[in-house]
């Protein structure tokens, strides 16, 4: 396995390691111990991995994640299924910067995906990193935000997309979570607010609150934290939803872009 780092801010590129096939325990220990160090990882030079082999490869990192909200593969429902082209109404739902469904409990450990139909140009995702986020404010506030918790709510996120599929089961997650979290494997500590899902600073008035979600959007979103990935065909990215925050960019309709993600469950955020 080669490791290149992507850029100094996050990410690295992971090329001589066939994701199709199984991963032995030093492999195994590889992988987790670089996502740890890059927070982000482009496994290059891949095939397309089936369903069961996608699910399979989550496996290993945990339990899967079921979208309640997501379009999802028939028999396979752990599979999100990221699909955009000419008749799309809607993107794939990711084009503002989030951590994946911070509106659960036990919000996801890191997502898994394979994109197998790239446009011809476009269509990249990026990512910030949430520990630089954090080290960059200045002490003061990181005590101010230190002792704050935010609800994350999924309502008004989720609605349309339930109405795109016609669902009748709709479930509407939503969680309180420390604004400051403590990463559970580098001890490490991460900015966790996100644009979709977080709504509420817990204990202080609206205006109070709506101030300082603008803020702390505005400062999660500056380009220092940032990386911007460009694909290549099945290429499968794993990114730390602990650590990191990521957007896709919808800049290349009509044309299709089309991919498979796994999720894998976390734990409650300290
Ligand atoms: C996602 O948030 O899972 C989608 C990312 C992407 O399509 O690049």
């Amino acid at each position: 396995m080669i490791v290149k780092p992507y850029s100094p801010n996050l990410g690295a590129m992971i090329t001589g390691l066939d994701l199709s096939k199984s991963i032995s325990e030093t492999e195994l220990k590889f992988i987790k111990d670089t996502f740890h160090e890059f927070q982000v990882l482009f496994f290059q030079e891949q095939v397309e991995i089936s369903p069961e082999n996608q699910i399979k490869l989550g496996k290993y990192f945990g339990e899967l994640h079921i979208h309640p909200a997501a379009p999802k593969m028939n028999n396979y429902p752990e599979i999100f299924e990221i699909h955009t082209h000419k008749d799309s109404k809607i993107s794939n739902g990711a084009e503002d910067f989030h951590s994946d469904v911070s509106c659960d409990t036990e919000p996801p450990l890191g997502t898994m995906l394979q994109l197998h139909i790239l446009p011809e140009y476009g269509g990249d995702t990026m990512f910030a990193n949430m520990y630089m986020a954090y080290e960059a404010l200045s002490d003061k506030m990181k005590s101010f935000l230190q002792e704050l918790h935010a609800s994350h709510e999924s309502e008004h996120f989720y609605k349309d997309r339930y109405e795109n599929q016609n669902k009748v089961n709709k479930q509407y997650p939503s969680a309180i979570h420390p604004i400051v979290r403590t990463h559970p494997v580098t001890k490490k500590k991460a900015l966790y607010v996100n644009k979709f899902f977080t709504t509420r600073v817990e204990g202080l008035n609206i205006e109070e609150s709506k101030l300082i979600l603008k803020y702390l959007f505005q400062h999660c979103e500056k380009t220092d934290f940032q990386i911007r990935y460009r694909w290549n065909k099945n290429d499968m990215a794993f990114w730390d939803n602990r650590c990191t925050l990521h957007k896709a960019i919808w800049d290349y309709y009509p044309m299709e872009r089309k991919g498979r993600r796994v999720t894998i469950k976390g734990t409650i955020p300290y």
